[in-house]
């Protein structure tokens, strides 16, 4: 039997998506490759200002439909930051007191953003480390772990119900290519390139679901050598994306190729995009971008026409101390000339 408290508790969760609308697709023009068409999906807009927003909302409700979750938890959660402040939102309506561990490197403002939530920030040297801690951390105050990282990929709902890649394909509809020949996307839990993957499949799509992956991930490598295996001993320098390990949300099988992008180019990028869009994005944006640039370049040579569909993640305002501080830039990520020479050269 279901509590009033669940009951309740799902009621306010479905009512606050009742109240919200949909993220946009942006298209954006670059004249120099005619004939193809790019688009960005902002998932910047949510409530708490990513993508994590749906993957938060996904989490709560499968927590209380599992009887994992109830009045008196505490929920614990593993994070780079960006879910972290969304499950802060969620935690906040539903009155259970919310722990975040995440890595000692997390943008400030997301740390602020989940403390503005009610929230806790447990931080821990390094992003391998975040998941023992949160196990211990449950085990203690006899709370919930969401574990993100497992449960991304079986949390949403990959058939449909308004998840991300029905938003996307619906909104293409009226386009000049309403299939995207590709859609990229970068891998943090890998839950919503697998949400996309399946949903593709599901609905006989020709789209070709490319993956990117930063440096100091072992996702690339997995994939390529077809082992989940493989470890890695450096933090992602890019927030959200690029894990020490291949999270079990990460399916591989629904992948039809992987670019691996310097971490140089990501941050390259989100600067070239700030003059095309007029704002500044998340560094994991500017990573989906230079794959999405390199796929129109290919397709360029080959005078092939279509579209391009990939994220833009959140927004930049979160990393005004970081990607977007040159003397930070300079001595965490190094030269960006040779990247912005190619954007340029495009
Ligand atoms: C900014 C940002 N971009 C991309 C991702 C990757 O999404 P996913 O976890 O669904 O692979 C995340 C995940 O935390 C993120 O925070």
């Amino acid at each position: 039997m279901t509590s009033t408290w669940v009951k309740n508790a799902i009621s306010e969760i479905d009512a606050d998506y009742q109240r919200s609308a949909d993220t946009h697709l942006i298209r954006i023009s670059l004249p120099e490759f005619p004939g193809i068409y790019f688009y960005l999906k902002d998932e910047s807009t949510h409530p708490t200002g990513s993508l994590k927003h749906r993957l938060a909302r996904s989490l709560f409700l499968y927590g209380l439909c599992n009887g994992w979750i109830n009045q008196d938890t505490t929920i614990i959660e593993a994070s780079s930051g960006s879910t972290a402040v969304s499950e802060a939102y969620f935690a906040r309506l539903l009155g259970l007191p919310f722990i975040a561990v995440m890595p000692k490197c997390t943008a400030k403002r997301k740390i602020e953003q989940i403390e503005f939530y009610g929230g806790q920030c447990h931080l821990v040297e390094h992003s391998s480390q975040i998941y023992a801690a949160s196990e211990h951390l449950a085990k203690t105050l006899n709370g919930h772990y969401m574990d993100q990282f497992t449960y991304a990929e079986r949390a949403t709902d990959w058939r449909g119900n308004n998840n991300i890649a029905d938003s996307i394909f619906r909104q293409m509809e009226r386009e000049p290519f309403t299939t995207p020949k590709y859609i990229v996307m970068s891998a943090g839990t890998g839950g919503t390139s697998a949400t996309l993957g399946r949903y593709i499949h599901y609905q006989g799509y020709d789209t070709q679901l490319v993956v990117v992956d930063p440096e100091h991930s072992v996702f690339y490598d997995c994939y390529q050598n077809h082992d989940c295996s493989l470890t890695g001993e450096k933090s992602s320098r890019i927030e959200g994306i690029g894990r020490p390990r291949a999270e079990p949300s990460f399916i591989p099988a629904v992948i039809d190729s992987m670019i691996k992008v310097p971490d140089a180019a990501s941050i390259a990028t989100i600067h070239w995009l700030h003059n095309i869009l007029g704002r500044k994005v998340g560094a994991s944006t500017g990573t989906n971008v230079w794959g999405a640039l390199q796929l129109a370049k290919q397709m360029r040579e080959k005078k092939e026409t279509g579209a391009i569909v990939t994220l833009l993640c959140d927004s930049g305002e979160r990393y005004l101390d970081t990607y977007y501080n040159t003397e930070w830039v300079a001595n965490n990520i190094g030269s960006l000339a040779p990247y912005t020479q190619q954007l340029q050269d495009l």
